[in-house]
């Protein structure tokens, strides 16, 4: 297998981005990431990318061709290819355009993610969203995925005496980081009252314990990383891809608590980069519920299991913390275009790992992972990167 590494970056604002098309923010968002590395389209040999429900949200299906047509192009014919794994989408892209330059078949891959969710209303975002639950098991008797989220928050507290307050600390971590993001929604802070307070949603998950409904796009090059220092001086090399599969309802599980899943794809990663969760100086985690970054901090082996919430009593994963969790304002404030979110995460460690992360720089940060988890768990991809 060849190394490969990142060579470039490109994001749109994250939010209701009422002003702007689906094929534009994929455009945006694209051409980024092409300017950021210095590549010229003639040197694309495929691209993927990472939708969770197009056709819903927006009526667009045939989202692979749309990409290439979209960036301009059409003409030179590039294999484009789709990629759904509910939220985990381009996480999973990511993984396939990996494949394809470490198998040696391509040399340079554009990997995007993208979701327009705010063109419906949110009764019709709700219910897509639940389309990557189980529909026999959980959707077609009413289950949303904050509801399944509220089961895991409220079993977690039963098995370990997480409490709301905890909960609560991780929004507030979140918006502080994402108070620093000019990417992010939501670009504010929030107080400890505010979270705990917050008009619920389902018990005990409160407005401020999820994530947003959100508009957005994220797009990365990769290059064989032996060909990659003739486009940058820093790129970040992938060392550790992993993804891992489980139930798709939640009752199934052998226990509700535990992404199995992420267990899984975090050891396909850890063992590739043979390194440890003690080597990993920052993470972006799939929080798309404050419980998830608990349950995501506690699966990845960064703390034991059921002291997730103690971990973020004793500030472990703020930005000074001794490992800095979602820098970025995680999916809670930076947003959570479910499609986009994947290649998203993985732009903040590189961010972080070249030291272009600006106000939410970590300092002497060399080892990154990016955590990406669809529905409630059933699918899960963990990416390690090393600044080079
Ligand atoms: N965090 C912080 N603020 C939020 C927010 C969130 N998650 N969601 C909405 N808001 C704010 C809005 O900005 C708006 O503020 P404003 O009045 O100052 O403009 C206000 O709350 C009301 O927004 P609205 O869009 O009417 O909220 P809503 O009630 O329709 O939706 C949720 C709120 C929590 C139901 C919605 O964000 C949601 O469904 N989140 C979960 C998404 C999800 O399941 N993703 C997949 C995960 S697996």
């Amino acid at each position: 297998m060849r190394d490969v590494s990142v060579i470039g970056v490109g994001i749109t604002k994250f939010g209701e981005l009422w002003d702007r098309s689906f094929r534009q923010l994929i455009a945006e968002a694209g051409a980024k990431a092409i300017l950021d590395s210095g590549i010229e389209g003639k040197d694309i040999d495929e691209m993927y990318v990472g939708s969770m429900s197009s056709g819903r949200f927006v009526g667009q299906e045939h989202v692979g061709a749309l990409v290439a047509d979209a960036s301009g192009f059409s003409n030179l014919h590039i294999p484009s290819t789709r990629v759904e794994g509910a939220c985990a989408s381009s996480g999973m892209a990511v993984r396939q355009g990996y494949f394809s330059i470490a198998s040696g078949i391509n040399d340079i891959v554009i990997v995007g993610g993208m979701e327009k969710m705010n063109d419906v209303s949110g009764a019709s975002a709700t219910g897509t969203l639940a389309t990557a639950a189980d529909q026999e098991w959980e959707a077609f008797f009413g289950a949303t995925f904050p509801g399944l989220y509220a089961l895991i928050a409220t079993r977690h507290m039963y098995e370990y005496g997480t409490t709301k307050e905890q909960l609560g600390q991780v929004a507030v971590k979140n918006h502080a980081n994402g108070a620093l993001n000019p990417y992010a929604q939501y670009q504010r802070e929030i107080t400890l009252e505010q979270a705990v307070n917050a008009t619920p949603v389902a018990y005990p998950l409160g407005l401020l314990d999820c994530s947003p409904v959100t508009d957005g796009a994220a797009s990365i090059v990769l290059c064989a990383s032996d060909k990659a220092k003739k486009y940058i001086d820093n790129p970040v090399k992938i060392i550790g891809s992993g993804q891992g599969s489980d139930t798709l309802a939640l009752h199934g599980r052998r226990d509700i608590c535990t992404l199995d899943a992420t267990v899984h794809a975090a050891n396909m990663a850890y063992n590739q980069a043979n390194l440890k969760p003690k080597d990993i100086d920052v993470a972006e985690v799939h929080d798309c519920f404050t419980i998830a970054e608990i349950c995501a901090i506690e699966d990845l082996g960064f703390v034991k299991k059921g002291e997730g919430g103690k971990a973020i009593d004793n500030k472990i994963t703020t930005r000074d913390g001794v490992i800095p969790i979602n820098t970025s304002g995680g999916l809670k404030a930076k947003g959570h275009p479910v499609g986009a979110t994947g290649v998203a995460q993985i732009i903040e460690i590189v961010l972080q790992l070249q030291g272009r992360a600006e106000k939410r720089q970590i300092k002497n940060a060399k080892i990154g992972l990016a955590h990406n988890v669809g529905g409630s768990g059933a699918t899960s991809t963990v990416h390690i990167m090393e600044a080079m």
